[in-house]
Formats: structure tokens, C-alpha cells, sequence
């Protein structure tokens, strides 16, 4: 992944020294990495800060407007919460938001950047009461790691060892009383000791149509950019149910109807600059069709394992497992069968092809 800048669920391969981006057909072909840069500013300014401004999810919102309240009126510290769901759908989002509602600090991490029980110890010892510790990805932390949370979770008391062979002796230290906030894209490689700690778990769902158009309609307006409801609808469609994409697709036909319109963006013109960045109608990319091609015409709607699928696309499982496939089987394009991944009906209609017989 040297070469390649990993933003928004999407890779964009950094031109090379001769400003060639030829490679496999990845829309769109030419973001430099200044402009990926220029996105990464623009998103921090459009991510909602508090529960108002945060559209959607509503039963997840209430509950965390009850747990707040309901922990502030105690004078406690909110419970350990656990945030899981498909890429972009607002998971640290709402970590974020849980300690703006608070009015507390929020330190960020993540399991991998945490390597040894020591950079543990460093993190939760900088604590202050009452601050929400977020880690993303928390799936990835490792057992070591892992053993050393629990106490901190459930007294927060940290248990450190000092010293070496012989000498070596265990420490208890108090901690401040902190709230962890997981993220994760994978509930299921959760340990479950882990996963029991936690008072709540949310599984963040993908968006409504309607829910990402008010969505859209909220960035255009930070971004000064004018947009109808029905543009907004029109994106919304095509952002696979996903806030980070329906940002990042408004982004892309402002683009294009700065240079190829006048501005505006109504139906037609949304509808016009997807199909130029190669999102089609059901908001696939050319990588899904891709994906689906591979299995309706190299596999002939056979099943396919991950790993053979993965070779098939040079893509990494893992990002096949949570980045494309979640969309596609929500869809009905794809099933998760005990032989492998299979395209439907649905995937060969979508593509223009016939079903073989008996599919
Ligand atoms: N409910 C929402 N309302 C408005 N904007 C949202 C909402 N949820 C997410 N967004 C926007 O989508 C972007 C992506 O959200 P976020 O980074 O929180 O996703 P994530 O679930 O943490 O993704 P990942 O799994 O890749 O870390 C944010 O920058 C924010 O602008
Ligand atoms: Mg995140």
C-alpha cells in the first residue's frame, strides 16, 4: 500500500513520476494527493460535532441522549460503549460526539497503534476523570494488551509489573474513571471477554436514502454548494447507504458542475457527473462491478472462496470482507454461502447478463 493514499473506503494511487495513472479501471482516475489532502480537511469540517447535528440512527441517538443524561444525573461516568458497522457510517463520528455531549476530552487510538502493555499503561495513566478513551479498530488489539484492559475497564485499576526476573513485582495503580469507546468493523473477531465488558453495544445500520439526502443537504450548506432535494436524492441513491461516500460523491459533482455547468446541482446534473466518476445507479463503483463480473462471468455464478476472490480482484480479503462485499449482500447481489461467495439473479440483471440455467 506504499504508493497508495487509503481515504473514505476508496484507494487512489498516487501518480506516478511521469503523471501516468493508468492501472486497473478505479474511478476517479485523477486525484492527486493534494486534492486527497484538500478532502481530508473538508471532511473534518462537515463531521457533525453534537447529537442534533448528527442525522440518522435515531434509535442509537436516544439511547445515547438516555445514557448521558441518565449518567450526568448520577454524577457518574457513562458506561463503556461499543460502536460496530461497515466503513464510514459514523462510528467515530459518534465518539466524538459522546464527549462533546459530555463536555470532556476524548483521547483517540486504536489496536494496533497500542503494541505493549507499556503504551496501555502511558495512555490510561494520562487519563482525566470523567475523559472518553476511544479505540478504533479494537478488534485488532492483542491479548497482552487485552489482559491489562479488563481490570481498568471493570475497577479501573491498572496492574503493572516493575522490575525484572526475581525482582519483578506487581503494582496496582488507580486510575481516573473514563469511558471507553470501541469501533469496530468486525464484531465477530471480538474476544468475548472483551465484548462483555462493554455496557452497550450499537450496530450502526446503513442509511435510508432520505436519511443520506438530509445528509447531503447538510454538507452542501457548509460547503456553500447549491443543491436541490432532488440532486440530493439523486446522490443519496448512489452513496451505498454511507454518509463518508454521499460526502464524498457531493464533492465530486460540485466538481463537475463547476466546470461543466453552471454550479447548481439538480437531478440531471448529479445524475450526469456520477455516471462520468463511474458510480452507477445501485452507487456501485467500478471495483463492485469488478467484483460481481468476476463472479457471474469468470466463476459463472459459481461460489467462490474469499481468498480465491480476493486473488481474482489483487484486492485484500479483509477489504473485500468489510469494505465491498457488506454493500453488495445488503443489495442482494451477493450471498455468503458455506461454499464461498455466489453473484444472484439481481447481479447478472445488474450487469446485462443471463442467469445460467437453474440459478
Ligand atoms: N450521521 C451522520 N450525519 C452526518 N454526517 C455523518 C454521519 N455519520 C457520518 N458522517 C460523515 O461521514 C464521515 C465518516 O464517518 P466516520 O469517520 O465517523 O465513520 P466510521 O464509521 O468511523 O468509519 P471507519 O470504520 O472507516 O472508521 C464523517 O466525516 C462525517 O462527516
Ligand atoms: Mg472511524
Amino acid at each position: 500500500m506504499s504508493d497508495k493514499v487509503q481515504i473514505e473506503g476508496m484507494v487512489f494511487e498516487a501518480p506516478e513520476a511521469t503523471g501516468s495513472v493508468s492501472g486497473p479501471s478505479r474511478a476517479p482516475r485523477a486525484v492527486t494527493p493534494e486534492l486527497v489532502e484538500d478532502d481530508l480537511a473538508l471532511d473534518r469540517s462537515l463531521r457533525p460535532r453534537r447529537l442534533g447535528d448528527y442525522l440518522g440512527q435515531e434509535r442509537i441517538k436516544e439511547a445515547l441522549a438516555i445514557l448521558i443524561e441518565a449518567a450526568q444525573g448520577r454524577g457518574d461516568v457513562v458506561d463503556h460503549i461499543l460502536f460496530s458497522g461497515p466503513p464510514g457510517l459514523g462510528k467515530t463520528t459518534l465518539a466524538s460526539v459522546v464527549a462533546n455531549e459530555l463536555g470532556t476530552h476524548i483521547r483517540v487510538t486504536s489496536g494496533p497503534a497500542i503494541a505493549r502493555t507499556g503504551d496501555l499503561a502511558a495512555i490510561l495513566t494520562n487519563l482525566e476523570e470523567g475523559d472518553v478513551l476511544f479505540i478504533d479498530e479494537i478488534h485488532r488489539l492483542n491479548r497482552m494488551v487485552e489482559e491489562v484492559l479488563y481490570p481498568a475497564l471493570e475497577d479501573f485499576e491498572l496492574d503493572i509489573v516493575v522490575g525484572q526476573g526475581p525482582a519483578a513485582r506487581s503494582i496496582r495503580l488507580d486510575l481516573p474513571r473514563f469511558t471507553l469507546v470501541g469501533a469496530t468493523t468486525r464484531t465477530g473477531l471480538l474476544t468475548g471477554p472483551l465484548r462483555d465488558r462493554f455496557g452497550v453495544v450499537f450496530r450502526l445500520e446503513y442509511y435510508t436514502p432520505e436519511e443520506l439526502a438530509a445528509i447531503v443537504r447538510r454538507s452542501a450548506s457548509i460547503l456553500e454548494v447549491g443543491v436541490g432535494q432532488e440532486g440530493a436524492l439523486e446522490i443519496a441513491r448512489r452513496s451505498r447507504g454511507t454518509p463518508r461516500l454521499a460526502n464524498r460523491l457531493l464533492k465530486r459533482v460540485r466538481d463537475w458542475a463547476q466546470v461543466r455547468g453552471d454550479g447548481a446541482i439538480d437531478e440531471d446534473v448529479a445524475a450526469e457527473a456520477l455516471g462520468f466518476f463511474e458510480v452507477d445507479s445501485l452507487g456501485l463503483d467500478a471495483m463492485d462491478n469488478r467484483l460481481l463480473e468476476v463472479l457471474c462471468v469468470q466463476f459463472s455464478g459459481r461460489p467462490v472462496g474469499l481468498s480465491t476472490l480476493a486473488s481474482a480482484l489483487a484486492e485484500d480479503p479483509d477489504t473485500i470482507e468489510d469494505v465491498y462485499e457488506p454493500y453488495l449482500i445488503q443489495q442482494g447481489l451477493v450471498m455468503r454461502t458455506p461454499k464461498g461467495r455466489q453473484a444472484t439473479v439481481r447481479a447478472f440483471d445488474h450487469l446485462g447478463l443471463r442467469a445460467p440455467e437453474g440459478q
